[in-house]
C-alpha cells in the first residue's frame, strides 16, 4: 500500500495560503503607484474625481467578429470568432461611488490569447478581477453588469466562486509561489478539490502534467521538495502558472505577468502563453504594446473605464478604427 501523504494539507495552511493569495489579489498599490495615484487610502479618498475626459461613445461591440474581414486576420487560436469562453455585458465597477468602468462589454473568443491594453489606470486590472468575482473582495466594490463565462452569469446567485475560481484561474503581476515546497504549490488545488486526501503518489502524474504544461518540468524534476521560494523570478512565475493550471481551467486570467521579469523570463512566459492557447482561453492585461502585438489573437483597448475598439489583434494593431486607438498604437500616449 502506498504510504500516506508526509505533508497533509492542514486547514489552517489552506486558509493561510488562501489569505495571502487573495491579500495579494486586493494589493493594488504597486499599479496605483505606477499610475501615480496616492497610495494612501484616507489619501485616495481625498483625491478629487477625475476631470470627465470626452470619448467618442466606443464602437457597437455586438458581433465584433463579423465587423472584421476573415481574411485579413490572425487568429490562430481562434477556431469561431462567435465562441465566446468569457464576455462581459454592461459591467459597471465603482469604489466607493467612484466608477472605474463605464458598462463594458468585451468579448474573449475560445482558444484566443486575447489582450486588454490601454495606459495605467483606465481599468484593466479591476476589469480583469471582476471576470473571477476577486474585485468584490474590496469593501468598498459595487459591480454591476454581467460576466458570462459559456453564456452563464458569474454573478448569478448560486455561483460557487471556489469553483468559479478553478475555471477561471488567474496568475497576477509579481509571483506568489505559496510558502511551501514545489510539489505542495502544485498540488494545492488538486489536494483542495479532493474528497479523500490523495496520497503524493496519486497526485504525482497530475503534478507532473501541469509543470510540463507550464515548461518547468526539465528544470526542477530532480527537486520537487525544493522550497519554491528558492526558485528565480520567471520560474516562480511558471510554478504559480502550474499551480493555477492544475486546477483544468478554462480561462487563464494574467495580469502583466512579465512585468517583474527579465527579457528572457519574459520571453519563455510569452512562449508559453502561445503555446498554451488553444487549449485554454488566455486573457492577459498588459501595458506592453510590443508584447500584445507578439503574443495576441484578439484585443481590447480601455481608456479611462470604457472599451473603445475591440477586435482581432491585428485589426486593432494595424487598421484601428477608432482615433484614441490609433493613437494608442502610435505611441502617443500610454
Ligand atoms: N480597491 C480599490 N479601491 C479604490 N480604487 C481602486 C481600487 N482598485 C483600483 N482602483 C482605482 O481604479 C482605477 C483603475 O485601476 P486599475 O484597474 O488598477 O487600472 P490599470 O490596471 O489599468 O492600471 C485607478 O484609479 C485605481 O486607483
Ligand atoms: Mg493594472
Amino acid at each position: 500500500m502506498e504510504p500516506l501523504d508526509e505533508t497533509p494539507q492542514s486547514d489552517e495552511l489552506y486558509q493561510q495560503a488562501r489569505r495571502q493569495e487573495w491579500r495579494h489579489a486586493l494589493d493594488t498599490t504597486s499599479d496605483r503607484r505606477a499610475a501615480g495615484i496616492p497610495t494612501d487610502p484616507t489619501a485616495i479618498a481625498a483625491v478629487p474625481p477625475a476631470a470627465p475626459v470626452t470619448v467618442a461613445p466606443a464602437v457597437p461591440v455586438l458581433p465584433i467578429a463579423s465587423q472584421v474581414p476573415v481574411s485579413s486576420v490572425r487568429r490562430a487560436h481562434i477556431a469561431d470568432a462567435n465562441d465566446l469562453a468569457l464576455a462581459t455585458r454592461g459591467l459597471r465597477v465603482a469604489f466607493s461611488g467612484n466608477e472605474i468602468l463605464h458598462g463594458v462589454d468585451i468579448n474573449a473568443p475560445r482558444g484566443g490569447v486575447v489582450a486588454l491594453v490601454g495606459p495605467s489606470g483606465c481599468g484593466k486590472t479591476t476589469l480583469l478581477r471582476s471576470l473571477n468575482r476577486l474585485t468584490e473582495l474590496a469593501p468598498t466594490a459595487q459591480i454591476k453588469g454581467q460576466v458570462l463565462l459559456d453564456g452563464n452569469d458569474v454573478y448569478g446567485a448560486k455561483v460557487d466562486l471556489n469553483l468559479l475560481r478553478r475555471r477561471v484561474g488567474m496568475v497576477f503581476q509579481q509571483p506568489n509561489p505559496f510558502p511551501m515546497s514545489i510539489f505542495d504549490n502544485v498540488a494545492f488545488a488538486i489536494r483542495e478539490q479532493a474528497r479523500k486526501r490523495p496520497t503524493r503518489g496519486s497526485l504525482m502524474p497530475a503534478v507532473e502534467q501541469a509543470l510540463q504544461r507550464a515548461g518547468l518540468w526539465d528544470e526542477i524534476k530532480d527537486n520537487l521538495d525544493r522550497s519554491a521560494l528558492s526558485l528565480s523570478g520567471g520560474q516562480q512565475q511558471r510554478l504559480c502558472i502550474a499551480r493555477t493550471l492544475a486546477a483544468d481551467p478554462e480561462v487563464l486570467l494574467m495580469d502583466e505577468p512579465c512585468s517583474a521579469l527579465d527579457p528572457r523570463s519574459t520571453a519563455r512566459i510569452e512562449e508559453l502563453i502561445v503555446q498554451l492557447a488553444g487549449s485554454l482561453t488566455v486573457v492577459i492585461v498588459t501595458h506592453n504594446l510590443a508584447q500584445a502585438r507578439r503574443i495576441a489573437d484578439y484585443a481590447a483597448f480601455l481608456l479611462n473605464g470604457d472599451v473603445i475598439e475591440q477586435g482581432f489583434a491585428e485589426q486593432v494593431f494595424e487598421t484601428p478604427t477608432q482615433q484614441q486607438t490609433a493613437d494608442f498604437v502610435a505611441g502617443i500616449f500610454g
